[in-house]
């Protein structure tokens, strides 16, 4: 195993932007794996199915492509809604967990974001982070950020899917949003962009020389 990074927490708490900036600091590769969920939701929804069908779930999350993940479409706000539906569907989360281990394991290391890596994809990752904000903040940057995409909607829809995603996260029976018992906690409410991967980019720091350390 090289030296994977997993980046957990809820919608909009600023996970992204720091698995990003680490990757680029490390110069590993970085996935979303939000990513691979939105684009399962949005292929079933483009196919005319309905996302109570977990069988089509399934079929659309075997037959996803590497460039089904690109594009405006599954950055939207419909696809951050379809993706926390199927994401409930454990067929769905086993048929996405392999290609994840295989990512987060690689040689020299790693950066993936997400509800589950530091618990289920990857529990063994040398350095876990669990990055939160309140709910307003997270609304709120995710307001501005689908404003700037050109979406039409008010602060109060986004706060309202926050609070339903959140919930539908953390209620699910398979790989709940939880914060693994070994992540470091870093709230980004009061923080900008730069403060919060300093935060980060110490903590894994610490991470890496224990890492270092224990493989002589
Ligand atoms: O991170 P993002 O907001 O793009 O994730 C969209 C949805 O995909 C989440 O609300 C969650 O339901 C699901 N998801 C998941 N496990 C992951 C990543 C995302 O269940 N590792």
């Amino acid at each position: 195993m090289g030296f994977a990074i997993a980046v957990d927490g809820p919608a909009a708490s600023g996970k992204g932007t720091i698995a990003v900036k680490l990757g680029a600091l490390y110069g590993y590769p970085v996935l979303d794996s939000g990513l691979l969920y939105r684009a399962v939701g949005m292929k079933v929804l483009g196919q005319g199915g309905d996302l109570a069908d977990e069988a089509a779930a399934t079929a659309a999350a075997r037959s996803l492509e590497p460039s089904e993940l690109e594009g405006p479409v599954v950055r939207t706000r419909a696809a951050g809604e379809a993706a926390s539906r199927v994401a409930i569907y454990t067929p769905v989360r086993r048929v996405l967990r392999d290609f994840q281990r295989d990512f987060a394991l690689q040689e020299p290391g790693a950066v993936i974001d997400g509800r589950d890596i530091g618990t289920v994809i990857a529990p063994d990752a040398p350095a876990k982070l669990y990055v939160t904000a309140t709910p307003e903040a997270r609304a709120m940057r995710r307001w501005k950020q689908l404003v700037g995409q050109g979406e039409t909607v008010t602060y109060e829809d986004i706060l309202a899917d926050i609070h339903t995603r959140d919930a539908r996260d953390s209620a699910r029976a398979d790989s709940p949003m939880v914060a693994a018992p070994d992540a470091v906690l870093l709230d980004t409410t009061e923080m900008t962009i730069d403060a919060a991967f300093d935060a980060a980019r110490r903590i894994v720091e610490a991470a890496r020389s224990r890492w270092e350390t224990a493989k002589g």
